[in-house]
């Protein structure tokens, strides 16, 4: 168990909109993964099967009504155990609304598109340069539908780009924050959050050398552009390996 987790931890639920939905084990699982029990991929396996099992379309047909019909994110669950973080929510991405493409930092987090599509990039972290510019690699470009699987972690396809494509999309997300115990950027200023990235300067060997923006840059550079106006070199793509559930 890392050091900095106790046996008995202080738990706060912030939001718990679920109860008759997803019963404890749920819960235990990410404690077995708090306290190093469970890999993050074991975790990010099992944690899957378990929402697969749920049937995300019908247990939560009200909250994917809700979350399709506004601009909120339709939070089902926010809790607080020591210093990790768990959310679930649903929420909605438009046509060309982009997610500009981000880093996390120690995050595991597991989405599942519940209706419309999604055009998604996926990138793996290579290193910082002393600058601060963060060298990436793209590993996926794609169309993803219903049941389709977007999984990231501190380690694993950490960086990504998306948006809505032909129509707004709804999308299944539960994230993890601040269970591993080894991060790629001991400094990264901020515990929990996100930090945006330009990957349109790509070298001939498919690294991107990325530009850090500040989040209205982000925004203003990509919103409202399709990740397709951007072109992929065909070498970079590596692994289009794609999971999907039953929803
Ligand atoms: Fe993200």
């Amino acid at each position: 168990m890392p050091a900095d987790q106790t046996q008995n931890p202080r738990i706060r639920t912030k939001l718990m909109r679920i109860n008759e939905k997803i019963d404890d084990d749920f819960f235990q699982i990410l404690e077995r993964l708090r306290g190093g029990k469970i890999s993050i991929e074991k975790f990010q396996e099992v944690s899957l099967a378990f929402f697969e099992n749920v049937r995300l379309s019908k247990a939560f047909a009200d909250d994917i009504a809700i979350a399709a019909g506004s601009d909120e994110q339709r939070w089902l669950v926010r809790r607080h155990t020591d210093n990790c973080r768990y959310t679930i929510l649903f929420y909605r991405v438009n046509e060309n609304e982009a997610q500009p493409p981000h880093q996390h930092h120690n995050l595991v987090s597991t989405q599942v598109i519940v209706s419309g599509r999604i055009h998604l990039r996926e990138y793996e972290r290579v290193e910082r340069s002393d600058d601060g510019k963060l060298r990436i690699r793209l590993v996926r470009d794609a169309i993803l539908g219903p049941g389709d699987v977007v999984q990231a972690s501190e380690w694993s396809r950490n960086v990504h780009w998306f948006s809505g494509e032909g129509g707004p999309a709804v999308i299944f997300q539960m994230n993890a924050r601040g269970y591993d115990t080894t991060v790629f950027n001991d400094d990264d200023e901020g515990a929990y959050g996100r930090r945006y990235l330009d990957p349109t300067n790509v070298s001939e060997d498919g690294v991107a050398e990325c530009e850090v923006l500040e989040p209205e840059e982000a925004f203003l550079r990509f919103k409202g552009h399709s990740l397709g106006e951007y072109p992929v070199p065909p070498t970079v793509v590596s692994d289009n390996t794609l999971v999907t559930i039953a929803i």
